[in-house]
């Protein structure tokens, strides 16, 4: 199979690159590649390449660029996402994109199956709908896959963000009234080769970690596992940290997703928790973030 990873340079995308196996074609492109906003390349570059999948990564991912320009977000996230899927329909390649729990408003007490009615609550979530909205109108062999909370190996994410603080002995709050499920970008990506090549059907999926946490749960975890259990986190809500000058985007108070169809296929990823413990095993210099200097409680 000749597999074609748009953001190819993300942390999905470098786990992707991984878990694709040595008889694929990988065919690896970071911004430098294909920059998804520029109207003609995602054409050019795959009447070139010729992929049978595009697993597209690219997106501008973080919120509070998202939400001071919007107009950028749009551009990348939903006008990024159409012009891939126009490209992939050219070719006849079978498109995966990914989308993200942040495309529902968190009102929901149980888990968001895929046909769950949508209403994001932030321009990024706003941006990554519409991208949805105008690959379903496209009627292509596309799937749509949404999950939550990533984090991989390099970059940045909650886990370093976690552990860089506690390194820094800058003060541990996080909120317990944002709710949804870590998920490792490893374990994404494999189950994401899965749906390939069992040629699923077209259409909306969830893939997430099972289990539910909120940010100070994982943060709890995330430290335990770092050998620092013993750190003082405070448990916060988010309407004192917004007093407190916080100033980030709105999130879904709730947005765990089920993997219902994916689970029907026989696509199973392992609880949270496991896939945390296991990140840490496959990455023991995340235990030396953490202790760069001690935690500071005053
Ligand atoms: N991270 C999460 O927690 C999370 C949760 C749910 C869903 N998702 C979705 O999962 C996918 C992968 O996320 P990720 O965590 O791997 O994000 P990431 O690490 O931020 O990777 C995204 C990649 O897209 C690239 N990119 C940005 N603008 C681009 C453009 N105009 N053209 C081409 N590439 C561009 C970025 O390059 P630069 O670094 O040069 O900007 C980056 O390499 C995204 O669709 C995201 O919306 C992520």
């Amino acid at each position: 199979m000749r597999v074609l990873i748009t953001g190819s340079d993300g942390q999905l995308g470098r786990a992707l690159v991984r878990a694709c196996a040595p008889a694929d074609a990988v065919l690896a492109c970071g911004r430098a590649q294909l920059d998804v906003t520029d109207a003609d390349a995602a054409r050019r570059l795959f009447d070139r390449q010729r992929p049978d999948a595009v697993v597209h990564c690219a997106a501008l991912t973080d919120t509070q660029a998202c939400e001071r320009d919007p107009r950028l977000a749009f551009a990348v996230n939903a006008g990024g996402a159409e012009r891939v899927a126009v490209a992939c329909a050219a070719v006849r390649a079978r498109l995966v994109a990914i989308s993200t729990n942040e495309v529902f408003d968190g009102a929901a007490t149980e888990a968001y199956a895929e046909d769950a009615p949508a209403g994001a609550l932030n321009a990024y979530g706003r941006s990554k709908l519409e991208g949805e909205r105008r690959i379903a109108a496209l009627g292509g062999d596309a799937l749509t896959v949404r999950t939550s909370w990533l984090y991989g190996a390099g970059g940045s994410n909650f886990v370093t963000k976690v552990l860089g603080a506690a390194g820094a002995g800058r003060p541990l709050r996080f909120v317990t009234d944002e709710v949804a499920s870590p998920t490792s970008a490893e374990d994404l990506a494999a189950a994401l080769v899965d749906l390939l090549r069992r040629e699923a059907p077209a259409g909306v999926y969830h893939l997430v970690n099972e289990g539910t946490a909120s940010r100070y749960d994982w943060a709890r975890e995330t430290l335990r596992l770092a050998g620092i259990g013993g750190a003082s986190v405070e448990p916060a809500t988010t309407a004192a940290l917004r007093a407190g000058g916080y100033d980030g985007s709105v999130k879904p108070p709730y947005s765990v997703l089920a993997n219902t169809r994916a689970r029907a296929l026989g696509i199973r990823l392992p609880p949270w928790r496991a896939s945390l413990a296991a990140h840490f095993a496959r990455h023991p210099e995340l235990r030396a973030a953490a202790t760069a200097s001690p935690p500071c409680h005053d």
